[in-house]
């Protein structure tokens, strides 16, 4: 992967084959624009004065050097209006400048901060980087070779130490997200379950504890949601328990992720269309992976307990069908009327049974869990819905830091009604209005009261019709979930 270092040299000493300098609209002042060579600096006056570069957000222009100095290439690239300025916007621009310098060949590049640095914009800076350079081309057998930069100097004036230290963080929760994008990417034809499973056990190289229940054991305690879902699959159904515990007399966070490695709707069949996309049904759980991993890279002190249940969904003469009735992991009874809404199903035994176990002091679930929430939302914001608003409140405000958009959408006593049934305590579907709230309001269930919060991601956890195009998500899953969350867990340990 790509490193960033930050570095405090004098501009006029630093040699590198581009620079990139961002240019306000309607602005002759550029960052460091008075420690730059002079020749440069007359160059890139008489651009702008002449109208050549228009600082429009995101435009783009590259000069050469002539001659013997030591900055090869200059690149231009506008940031709009100085008042309209954000962390987010640092964060397009610096991956849209990743991106171009990828595109020239070059192994190494420098950027100047387009503003006066803070540790916020040295972090969206980064992320920027190191986020739009990711690709996923395991399954390509030639054009591979292309050459990503190895290495970028974000050039400061002053304390790059501690700039390291923030790009230092930062690195490892970009891998984390990259590591997410990378599993959600994945084929279904290699990830199921079995592999999923895998994986995890991988991460106990970070010091955390991974354990599986095989069907037989989710049997024989009756998380009989969980086993319900995944009957119909000859790849059997995993519980995958991640435990990372480095605080003491700390009660848990609980995060839960929806794995399923590949939704056909089971019996109640999805229509054909677009079906490929189900293999990103397993994003939540990926995210789950991806923040366990990057909490305990980061050696962050905290109890963070990971569960993903993981099963692919498949019609089949042992498929559950609609009418079913699944006695659940806390012995609610669920009546089944669409197979299609499975995910909520083997969400709920996996919160029931980490509650159960952990005793959590709140919990976050991840899941790409309705069509409907992209249509209330859109495909660029994720729902929040929960029992506490502190807790919803406080992951909202970080997602207004990280970029990653979050709603919060209500969950009123009606909801609940919607999906009471007639023969067993809930049903699970609630029909059409409101389909992403009254699949929070069945999960609702089975969280015994303590503080929950669920995100519905199925519009973001990957590109697809209705994404904003965005420099730093490249195409295919954008492990949606990861950078907010790890900033949640890292700021619940200064309370
Ligand atoms: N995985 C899907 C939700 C989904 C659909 C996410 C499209 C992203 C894009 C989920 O399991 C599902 O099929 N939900 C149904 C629920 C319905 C049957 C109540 C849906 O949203 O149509
Ligand atoms: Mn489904
Ligand atoms: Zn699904």
């Amino acid at each position: 992967m790509v490193s960033v270092i930050v570095h405090d040299t004098k501009i006029d000493q630093m040699e590198t084959a581009i620079l990139v300098i961002g240019i306000f609209e309607n602005e002759r002042d550029f960052f460091a624009s008075k420690s730059l060579d002079s020749t440069i600096f007359a160059a890139i006056i008489e651009l702008i004065e002449k109208n050549e570069f228009k600082s429009d957000i995101g435009s783009n222009m590259i000069f050469h050097m002539i001659g013997k100095g030591l900055i090869k290439k200059i690149m231009l690239i506008g940031l709009g209006k100085r008042e309209k300025f954000t962390y987010e916007n640092a964060r397009i621009i610096a991956g849209k400048a990743a991106l171009k310098a990828k595109e020239l060949g070059v192994e190494e590049f420098c950027i100047l901060p387009f503003i006066d640095v803070d540790e916020m914009l040295i972090e969206a800076i980064s992320e920027g980087i190191l986020l739009s350079l990711y690709s996923f081309n395991r399954y390509k057998t030639s054009g591979k070779e292309s050459t990503i930069p190895s290495r970028v100097t974000i050039v400061v004036n002053s304390d790059s130490a501690k700039f390291q230290s923030v790009v230092d963080k930062v690195n490892l929760i970009a891998q984390a997200v990259n590591y997410a994008r990378d599993l959600g990417n994945l084929p279904p034809n290699d990830c199921t379950p079995s592999q999923m499973a895998s994986f995890a056990l991988a991460l106990e190289e970070y010091g955390i504890k991974t354990r599986i229940l095989e069907r037989y054991e989710m049997e024989s305690i009756g998380l009989n949601g969980i086993v319900s879902v995944g009957k119909g699959s000859s790849n059997p159904p995993k519980l995958i328990v991640l435990e990372y515990q480095k605080a003491e007399h700390q009660r848990p966070y609980l995060l839960v992720g929806k794995a399923v490695t590949f939704d056909t709707g089971g019996i109640s069949l999805k229509p054909g269309d677009k079906m490929d996309e189900m293999k990103f049904d397993k994003c939540g759980g990926c995210s789950v992976l991806g923040i366990v991993k990057a909490i305990a890279s980061l050696g962050v002190h905290i109890n963070v307990i990971g569960i993903i249940p993981s099963v692919e969904n498949m019609p089949s003469s042992t498929s559950y069908r609609p009418g079913d009735i699944i006695r659940m992991y806390n012995g609610k009874t669920v009546e089944i009327l669409n197979t299609d809404a499975e995910g909520r199903i083997i969400l709920a035994d996996a919160m029931a049974y980490g509650v159960a176990k952990f005793n959590p002091q709140a919990i976050i679930d991840l899941a790409t869990l309705t069509g409907a929430c992209i249509i209330a939302l859109g495909a660029n914001v994720a729902a929040a819905i929960g029992t506490n608003k502190y807790l919803t409140e406080s992951v909202r405000k970080i997602s207004e830091k990280t970029g990653e958009k979050i709603w919060d959408l209500p969950l009123h006593d009606e909801y609940h009604e919607q999906i009471k049934s007639t023969v067993a305590d809930i049903k699970n579907i609630g029909g059409r209005p409101g389909g992403a709230i009254t699949a929070a309001a069945f999960l609702s269930n089975f969280t015994n009261d303590v503080p929950w919060v669920h995100l519905d991601i199925a519009g973001t956890a990957w590109t697809q019709e209705g994404t904003f195009e965005r420099s730093y998500n490249p195409k295919g899953a954008t492990g949606f979930g990861v950078r907010t969350l790890v900033k949640f867990l890292m700021e619940a340990t200064n309370k």
